[in-house]
């Protein structure tokens, strides 16, 4: 029996319209511009009004795909949905942008893997596509990340931005998607966490504790390392090498780690996409917003061979291997 892949055939974004940059940081923690650029690559971010949800935000990116793919939304199987800022408890975030969109009836579930969440429901989507289950599905990445931020902690504030991106996919003979790699290590929950949830309570504290603790140098030592080792292990998992990639479209978190990865598989920033300087890092929103980027500003090309990675809480690390 041939072979079935899943195809990207079109995506799409969003970004809430304010925009707050370094030097708007800069009136209310002590931090500059130039620490902020230098350490990580960070110039701006998108932020959301006051209402605007992570649902608002994929439901956009979402309708933004389903209308560049020509395809509508009630011709959907899946939509799964990667953010770990979700509008409300239940129903997901998944089921609550189905509904808007009018594809009642698919399947529709939320993934929590941080910021590597639209890598994962990627993986996912693939599994349920080559199952010969699903024809065409939607996964989105969307956060509100900056929900969470403590506005008077410099070392975390001037670091996340929101935003949704989201990809249309479809069962084909030609391939798409050639290997996708999750992985998961809970013994590092420490590093990178928010405390405080439903079954454990909340905390007499401002926002009632709902805040991002981070050890920063330490997420991005382990970064650095467990990316390197990632991007090899998707490579053979492929079957292909480091020469046969085009673009590497990487989490943009900080500019530094990115390169590192770049550097490892002898790739020319030339060949890897950046939206950190505008976008900072919006979680799983982040990987599908720079292919989204990519793919628009005509930098991507089909028939082009793209490796996606992200990382993040929990800790998990992800990446996809596909043609374009
Ligand atoms: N402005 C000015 N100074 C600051 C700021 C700020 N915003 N934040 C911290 N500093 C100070 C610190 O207080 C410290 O001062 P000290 O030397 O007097 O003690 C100094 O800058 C250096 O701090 P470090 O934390 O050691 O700085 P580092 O070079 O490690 O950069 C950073 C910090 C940017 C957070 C980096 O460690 C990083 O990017 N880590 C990865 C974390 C990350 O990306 N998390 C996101 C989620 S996970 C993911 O997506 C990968």
């Amino acid at each position: 029996m041939a072979s079935i892949y899943s195809r990207i055939i079109a995506t799409g974004s969003a970004l809430p319209e304010r925009v707050v940059t370094n030097a708007d940081l800069e009136k209310i923690v002590d931090t500059s511009d130039e620490w902020i650029r230098s350490r990580t690559g960070i110039g701006q971010r998108h932020i959301a009004a006051d209402g605007e949800t992570t649902g608002d935000l994929a439901f956009l990116a979402a309708q933004r795909a389903l209308e560049a793919a020509g395809v509508k939304a009630s011709e959907l199987d899946l939509i799964v949905l990667g953010t770990t800022t979700p509008d409300i408890i239940f129903p997901s975030t998944a089921c609550l942008v189905q509904h808007r969109l009018g594809a009642n009836g698919c399947a529709a579930f939320d993934v929590n893997a941080a910021c590597s969440g639209f890598v994962y429901a990627l993986g996912v989507a693939d599994k349920f596509i080559k199952s010969g289950q699903t024809k065409k599905a939607l996964v989105i990445g969307a956060e509100t990340l900056t929900r969470m931020v403590d506005w008077t902690e410099r070392e975390t504030c001037v670091l996340f931005g929101d935003g949704a991106g989201a990809v249309v996919l479809e069962a084909s003979s030609e391939p798409g998607i050639h290997a996708t790699c999750l992985h998961a290590d809970g013994g590092f929950k420490e590093l990178l966490y928010n405390p405080v949830g439903v079954s454990v309570g909340f905390k007499d504290e401002p926002n009632h504790g709902v805040r991002i603790r981070m050890s920063g140098r330490e997420v991005f030592k382990v970064a650095v390392k467990t990316l390197d080792a990632l991007v090899d292990e998707t490579l053979k998992a492929a079957g292909m090498d480091e020469s046969q990639l085009d673009w590497l479209i990487p989490h943009q978190a900080n500019l530094r780690i990115i390169e590192a990865t770049a550097k490892r598989l002898h790739m020319s920033m030339d060949q890897v996409i950046v939206t950190v300087d505008k976008h900072a890092n919006t979680s799983s929103g982040s990987v599908p917003l720079a292919l989204d980027y990519a793919v628009r500003s005509g930098k991507v090309q089909r028939g082009q061979n793209l490796l996606l990675e992200a990382f993040g809480g929990g800790f998990t690390w992800a990446s996809a291997l596909l043609r374009y």
